[in-house]
């Protein structure tokens, strides 16, 4: 593995570039002290994801986070990374609907937030929105699947695109992500050999989460990959750490020491 202190900055189109020449890892994270540890690591890219509404404010779903609150995450963790392709999510009903104003709202993630790219849910229902962004030269990183902003109309976060016809509707709305020009395509809780299907089908890297082994990247939710959520167990989470644990050590064993009268000792008063 290459020093991290030789790596350069990797834009959108060094993300794109990267299919096929090796594995692509990439996280979420939504603050500066994160972003600062994810940028020191390894990691190919950071995605300010909507899932900030959950990690970061407790809502349910993706939903209520703002452009506001989201270009304030991008903003945090952009101020900390050197290295790695920075992807800011498009919160809910920012695409939608007229495709100026979808345009109005991916410049404001790219010049207030300062990411290399904005990530879209979505496929053919909101072309002439993409269009218009890449139209602007803004890398777009698609998102099919499972796409939590749906989630009144999925119904749940279920296994998506199980039957053919489904399938096949995903894998057009991936060609045409591929032939509008995105950098990337996230392909979230779908079957592995759906996803396999797309990576062959396209020119640009997948990132699969849930998608099986065959996606060209990977990506994790920072806080369930790290073991700091409760109750968050989807057969497609592998916990690469325990955190929550350590964290809790650390709490009590500070709170043990101020209960007890050692902390602070002498060394550590003025
Ligand atoms: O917001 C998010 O974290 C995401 C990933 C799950 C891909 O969209």
């Amino acid at each position: 593995m290459t020093e991290k202190t030789e790596r350069k900055k990797i834009t959108a189109r060094d993300f794109a570039e990267l299919k096929g020449q090796r594995k692509l890892a990439c996280v979420t994270c939504y603050d500066y002290t994160s972003a600062l540890l994810v940028d020191r690591s390894h990691i190919d890219a950071i995605l300010v994801g909507d899932s900030a509404s959950n990690t970061m404010a407790g809502h349910p779903t993706t939903l209520p986070i703002t452009l506001d609150q989201m270009i304030y995450h991008v903003q945090c963790v952009t101020r900390a990374v050197r290295h790695c392709f920075v992807m800011g999510d498009m919160p809910f009903g920012t695409v939608h609907g007229d495709p100026y104003a979808a345009l109005q709202n991916a410049i404001r993630m790219m010049k207030e937030g300062g990411c290399d790219a904005v990530k879209v849910e979505g496929g053919h229902e909101i072309r002439a929105s993409l269009e218009m962004i890449l139209g602007a030269n803004i890398p777009v990183v698609g998102h099919l699947g499972l796409t939590p902003q749906s989630i009144h109309r999925l119904g749940g976060y279920g296994l998506q695109a199980r039957e053919e016809a489904a399938a096949e509707r995903l894998l057009e709305d991936a060609r045409m992500l591929n032939e509008i020009g995105v950098s990337a395509i996230t392909l979230e809780k779908i079957p592995a050999a759906l996803a396999k299907r797309v990576t062959e089908a396209v020119s640009v890297p997948t990132i699969g989460i849930g998608a099986g082994p065959d996606t060209d990247a990977q990506i994790l939710v920072m806080q369930d990959m790290l073991g700091m959520t409760e109750g968050f167990r989807p057969k497609f989470l592998r916990r690469f750490g325990e955190v929550g644990e350590a964290m809790v050590r650390a709490f009590d064993d500070y709170a043990a020491a101020v209960a007890e009268g050692s902390f602070p000792n002498e060394t550590e008063s003025y």
